[in-house]
């Protein structure tokens, strides 16, 4: 089960995405305890935000709709959660986001003291303005705040891509030229949901990220996409619920996932039984590594 992303190796691919029980040390440890191979934080940004007023999220039979606003501590109030992750063994990812280059960079510099193993940019948030998608949109800005980030730590550096863009290959490209050590693919689809009865949005900010099963396809043709254009590794994210799934992603040309909204609707107990699933299914189907897998549908 041991997964390599670059120069790093994990005890297993299956990672905490961004965004799900990632803000304190007793629920990363916990998460790590159930059997996921590491953890990326919550987004942490320069200063503490209280994020949008609720309804900040909705749910439905196929998957979820967010729009949380990047609610975060603020980098000065992060580093006690990350000494107590870190001591407790648990690979972590620091999440970052920031609205340019110089605000990417510190953010960086200040996880890599704390004493994360890798930093993932969000370039990716789909709905606040001045942040996420907003810069993840464009190869150049794409380029620029990699770039800075790849200057300011020894540590790797992780571009987390937004699907709602038209090429995300050719962005992704630019996140590689710029010296990332791997692609994070994908964070949420912009979406929203509509109350007919209430004649408006759902979500207090109208417009939400939308993640889980209903999403998988959109995640494995991004992988897909990307690896076709990168040769840095591809970490798979969207609708992991069983072995199989991770299977898919693998297969697609992933070197590892990440589990979000999974976790969020049966626990963090999901890791052990999605690890048992794929081990299961490598078994019945001739596997005896993750690397056999990797990228087998692009050959
Ligand atoms: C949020 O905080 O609203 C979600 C963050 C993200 O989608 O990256």
């Amino acid at each position: 089960m041991t997964s390599r992303v670059g120069k790093i190796t994990i005890r297993n691919p299956l990672l905490l995405a961004s965004g799900i029980l990632g803000e304190s040390s007793g629920s990363m440890i916990r998460v790590y305890s159930s059997g996921a191979g590491g953890v990326v934080t919550k987004s942490i940004g320069m200063e503490p935000r209280d994020g949008y007023r609720n309804p900040t999220v909705y749910e439905f039979e196929s998957g979820m709709l967010n729009a949380m606003g990047l609610p975060n501590p603020g980098i000065e109030h992060f580093s006690d959660v990350i000494s107590r992750t870190k001591a407790a063994g648990v690979f972590t990812v620091g999440s970052i986001f920031g609205g340019d280059e110089n605000e990417f960079s510190h953010l960086a510099g200040k996880m890599e003291a704390y004493g994360v193993d890798a930093v993932e940019l969000n370039l990716s948030c789909p709905h606040v303005e001045g942040f996420g998608s907003e810069l993840g949109s464009s190869p150049e800005r794409v380029r620029s705040v990699v770039g800075a980030v790849r200057q300011a730590v020894r540590i790797p550096v992780w571009a987390k891509m937004t699907p709602n863009v038209a090429d995300m290959g050719s962005i992704a490209a630019a996140a590689e030229e710029a010296g990332a050590d791997a692609i994070v693919a994908i964070n949420t689809v912009r979406a929203m949901a509509i109350s007919a009865r209430l004649r408006r949005p759902v979500l207090s900010n109208t417009y939400g990220g939308l993640s889980g099963e209903a999403v998988k396809y959109v995640g494995l043709r991004a992988v897909y996409e990307i690896g076709k254009k990168c040769s840095i590794p591809v970490i798979g994210v969207g609708g992991v619920r069983s072995g199989e799934d991770v299977a898919e992603y693998l297969v697609a040309g992933a070197s590892a996932v990440q589990i979000g909204t999974a976790v969020a609707e049966r626990g963090p107990g999901v890791f052990g039984q999605v690890a048992d699933e794929l081990s299961d299914f490598m078994e019945r189907e001739g596997f005896s590594s993750l690397k056999e897998m990797i990228g087998i549908a692009r050959r």
